[in-house]
């Protein structure tokens, strides 16, 4: 089947390759003409393992193109997918949909045979019948149906879990729509995958419920860890004790620095916008975004207690800076709000990621990145874990602790523990709920 994929981001590149890899013909547009320059060169302009041989393997095989003349990779297409961003509108925190409608009408101007547009991108409830609407505005004559196809890929798993997803969801009103979503998707069918169809608007409300719910769980963990500190408790025994009960679940349950990321911000953000905007308050997310802001504070105040009540001419070094480990995406990431505080509160910031200085270089001036953890930590006054990286879970803390300056360890995201810390020569050390 001949797919054009409208937006080649981290969940465009994604699904467009792994629609080739289906052995479907697949053209991916994109408006930066520089990123679809480096595609065609074969170069991938994100952090994500395994998308490289993917992607070359399959252009290889000529059945994974790029460009940015999405006219040309709409003409024919049986399926349009439309997987653009929806970033948080300034001001108001719903979802910028002028993307994905700058899309849409694109597309319609483009439209030759009958074609399928499915909306990938993360959308409030009613936005296919909007890009519908525009559709049809703009040209009356063409012949089309729309899908709605939330994805929930993972960042840093993103392959695996678009081939082995835990489902797919579709949302669609036509047999014609059902059975290019089903050809488009059939190697997912033949290995039993569930595949969930629906209407538009409850595969539209799946996905914003989905991570409000996800980023409820993190958010309730992180509480609780809080109180653990103040009664005794270890969060990481009441996490394992909680998810072994079966209606629980044991994932997103690890306490830390507060959620971040290109999608819980701003889906929370748009779930909460759009119960206010149909009058029935989603108190639940609203209350995590409250909560999820305050975790980041929280971290600030134990590194400042760490560092003796000031940041002032002290150094810290920090390792891991992206929103979560095996991804370079920066958005939102709790070390943009920990970070800036710090320096503004007179630290000098050392820090150290695998993938992350790309896209850090612009976002937090006035650090200084090191290679390597160990030179990072060298003369500094407190590190601080952000990111749990493999390679931040097995330092020589004994060698850490001899270069630094005062061997003092804010450790964010649980990987350590504080006798094998303070029995390797730190005199400090933080963690979270613990
Ligand atoms: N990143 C994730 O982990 C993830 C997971 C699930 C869902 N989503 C959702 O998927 C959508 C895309 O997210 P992303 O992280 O891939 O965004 P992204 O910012 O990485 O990519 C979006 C791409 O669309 C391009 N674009 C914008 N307008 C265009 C147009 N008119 N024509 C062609 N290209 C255009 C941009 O240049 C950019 O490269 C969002 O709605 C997001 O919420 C993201």
């Amino acid at each position: 089947m001949k797919v054009a994929m409208i937006g080649t981001g981290y969940v465009g590149l994604v699904s467009g390759v792994c629609f080739s890899d289906f052995g479907h013909d697949v053209i991916c547009v994109d408006t930066s003409a520089d990123k679809i320059a480096q595609l065609q060169a074969g170069i991938v302009p994100i952090y994500e393992p395994g998308l490289d041989t993917l992607m070359q393997r399959n252009a290889e095989a000529g059945r994974l193109r790029f460009t940015t003349d999405l006219r040309a990779a709409v003409d024919g297409a049986e399926a349009v997918f439309i997987a653009v961003g929806t970033p948080t509108r300034r001001g108001d925190g719903h979802a910028d949909l002028s993307y994905v409608m700058a899309a849409a009408a694109e597309i319609a101007h483009a439209l030759t045979g009958p074609a399928v547009i499915v909306t990938k991108s993360t959308v409030p409830v009613g936005t296919n019948r909007k890009v519908a609407e525009v559709i049809r505005a703009t040209r009356p004559d063409a012949e089309f149906d729309v899908a709605s196809n939330p994805e929930f890929l993972r960042e840093g798993a993103a392959i695996d879990d678009f081939m082995r997803p835990d489902r797919v969801v579709i949302g669609l009103e036509t047999d014609r729509a059902r059975q290019v979503m089903s050809d488009l998707y059939r190697p997912l069918f033949l290995r039993d995958f569930p595949i969930v169809f629906t209407d538009l608007e409850s595969a539209e409300m799946i996905k914003y419920a989905a991570n409000g719910f996800l980023a409820v769980k993190i958010s309730f963990i992180n509480e609780i860890a809080a109180l653990c500190e103040r009664v005794g408790a270890d969060v990481k025994a009441v996490a394992k004790g909680m998810g072994l009960d079966g209606r629980i679940g044991n994932k997103f349950l690890h306490a830390g620095p507060g959620y971040g990321g290109s999608c819980f911000p701003k889906d929370t953000q748009a779930l909460a916008r759009i119960g206010q905007e149909y009058g029935v308050p989603q108190r639940i997310t609203e209350t995590v975004i409250t909560v999820n802001a305050e975790v980041k504070r929280r971290m600030i105040d134990k590194a400042c207690d760490l560092c003796g009540g000031s940041f002032n001419g002290k150094t810290v070094a920090v390792l891991g800076v992206t929103f979560k480990p095996n991804t370079d995406d920066m958005r939102e990431a709790p070390s943009l709000t920990i970070v800036p505080a710090m320096i503004g509160a007179g630290a000098r910031v050392h820090v150290v990621d695998p993938q992350g200085r790309r896209e850090g270089e612009h976002l937090l001036p006035g650090v200084t990145w090191f290679a390597d953890a160990y030179a990072a930590v060298e003369g500094a006054d407190l590190v601080m874990l952000l990111t749990e990286w493999n390679e931040f879970r097995a330092l020589d803390l004994p060698r850490l602790a001899a270069t630094m300056r005062l061997a003092r360890m804010a450790d964010f995201r649980n990987i350590y523990e504080r006798s094998a810390v303070l029995g390797a020569g730190f005199e400090a050390y933080d963690a979270v709920g613990r």
